[in-house]
């Protein structure tokens, strides 16, 4: 695998203030855009920004095959994510993708439930936008202001359920409450796939309730790399293996971001 053929200067189409600390970006990547599956990631050299050298990764929101067209959504949090955000539509931007091995296909005889943290939902909306038949969808948030596309979500024609830490929008709570409801509730001969993206204190409870409820779960994790390309390891998660200590650790941006929860090995 040659890496020069997943790299694609790109223009920067549009670059809007969502809402808050969250930006929209939209690229021309006649290039990455067509083989995009959901659930992966792109990992964007900074332009004009000689300090900061390390690209950052960012899942791929949206794709449009028609326009050539990618979209991410993301958080202003630090330097990359601030240099970003003062990107202007003309400019030309390197992405090297699409990274990673995405959620799976969807089974359609399975109730496909998303469950997204913050921004998790970027990784997750394709899921919903591709699927054959819809289904339902938790976005989760610690307070209103952190809650994204939720129209997006509803016009692809899931269910769309809201859960805030402080109540300030939708459910009081953590998104495995309503999640737990929509497991109970499900009928006798029907079975769910779980579709995750978030914090990994929440992915763990997702993945621990669906291993509960024998329903299979995709988690999909979001640590922080480096390479982008399985070279340097600064990404690795625990995952089960015949060792002494009964795991191993794998690369996120290689093997990954999205692992079965029955793989993932929680302390
Ligand atoms: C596969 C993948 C997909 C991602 N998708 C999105 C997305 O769709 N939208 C989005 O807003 N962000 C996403 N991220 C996170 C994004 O890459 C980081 O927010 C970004 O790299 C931060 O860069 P920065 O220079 O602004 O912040 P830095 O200055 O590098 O970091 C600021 C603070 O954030 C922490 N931090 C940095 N990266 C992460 C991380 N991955 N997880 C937790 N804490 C981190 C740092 O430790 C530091 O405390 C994704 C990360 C991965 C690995
Ligand atoms: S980021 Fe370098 S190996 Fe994953």
């Amino acid at each position: 695998m040659s890496l020069s053929n997943f790299q694609e200067d790109t223009r920067v189409l549009e670059n809007k203030n969502y809402k808050g600390d969250y930006f929209c970006i939209t690229f021309h990547a006649p290039t990455i855009s067509p083989s995009v599956t959901p659930g992966q990631f792109v990992h964007l050299r900074l332009p004009n920004s000689p300090d900061l050298l390390l690209r950052r990764p960012f899942s791929i929101y949206d794709v449009d095959t028609e326009l050539s067209t990618l979209s991410l959504i993301y958080k202003v949090i630090g330097k990359g994510s601030k240099a970003l955000s003062q990107v202007s539509a003309g400019t030309t931007v390197n992405l090297l993708g699409p990274l990673g091995n995405g959620f799976p296909p969807a089974n359609k005889e399975k109730l496909i439930i998303i469950v997204a943290g913050g921004y998790g939902c970027a990784s997750t909306f394709l899921v919903a936008k591709t699927a054959v038949n819809p289904g339902c969808c938790i976005l989760g948030a610690r307070t209103r202001d952190d809650i994204l596309v939720e129209n997006e979500f509803k016009q692809t024609g899931f269910e769309v359920n809201i859960t805030t830490n402080d109540g300030s929008y939708g459910h009081k709570g953590i998104v495995t409450d309503v999640l737990q409801q929509k497991l109970n509730g499900l009928p006798y001969n029907q079975s769910a796939s779980i579709y995750a993206c978030g914090p990994d204190a929440m992915l763990k409870a997702v993945g621990r309730l669906a291993l509960k409820h024998h329903a299979e779960s995709y988690l999909s994790f979001d640590m922080p790399m480096c390479c982008g390309v399985g070279a340097c390891f600064t990404c690795v998660i625990k995952i089960k293996a015949d060792s002494r200590d009964g795991w191993e650790y794998v690369r996120t941006c290689y093997n990954g971001p999205v692992f079965e929860a029955n793989d993932v090995f929680f302390e």
